[in-house]
């Protein structure tokens, strides 16, 4: 039996929104200390709005599958909605992953949360820190 689904495979295979934007309004990552896997995050924010997503993987088929995924699902989203993007949703929208491969999509939830962290700490908006509560426990964390 195939390890991945044919939407996962689809994603990592034509993985969506690749990428670096160099005028980010925000950029995050999540990392996983015992794979070494990195995701990074840049969103471009216009009135709220996630006007776009881009990501940079260094990891396995299911961080690049994740990675695509969250990146379609935030787009064009208010970024409360972005924020509350959980892995579970990642993977339902990915038609499920392996359980041993459910960490991956950690990665994608982290990132999204330390680029929007990242986007208030630059603009100054004052956030409620309930809405980040593992931050400062992953790789990549701005702080
Ligand atoms: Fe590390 Fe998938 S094995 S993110």
């Amino acid at each position: 039996m195939a390890l991945y689904n044919e939407k996962v495979m689809d994603h990592f295979r034509d993985p969506r929104n690749v990428g670096v934007i160099a005028d980010a309004d925000g950029v995050g990552e999540g990392g996983n200390a015992v794979c070494g896997d990195i995701m990074k995050i840049y969103l471009k924010i216009e009135d709220g709005i996630v006007s776009d997503g881009k990501f940079e993987t260094f990891g396995c088929g299911s961080a690049i599958a994740s990675s695509s995924m969250a990146t379609e699902l935030i787009k064009g989203k208010p970024l409360s909605e972005a924020l509350k993007l959980t892995n579970k949703a990642v993977t339902e929208a990915l038609d499920g992953l392996p359980a041993h491969k459910l960490h991956c999509s950690v990665l994608a939830e982290e990132a999204i949360r330390a680029a929007v962290k990242d986007y208030y700490g630059r603009q100054g908006i004052a956030y409620d820190p309930k809405d980040f509560p593992d931050c400062g426990s992953c790789e990549g964390c701005h702080g």
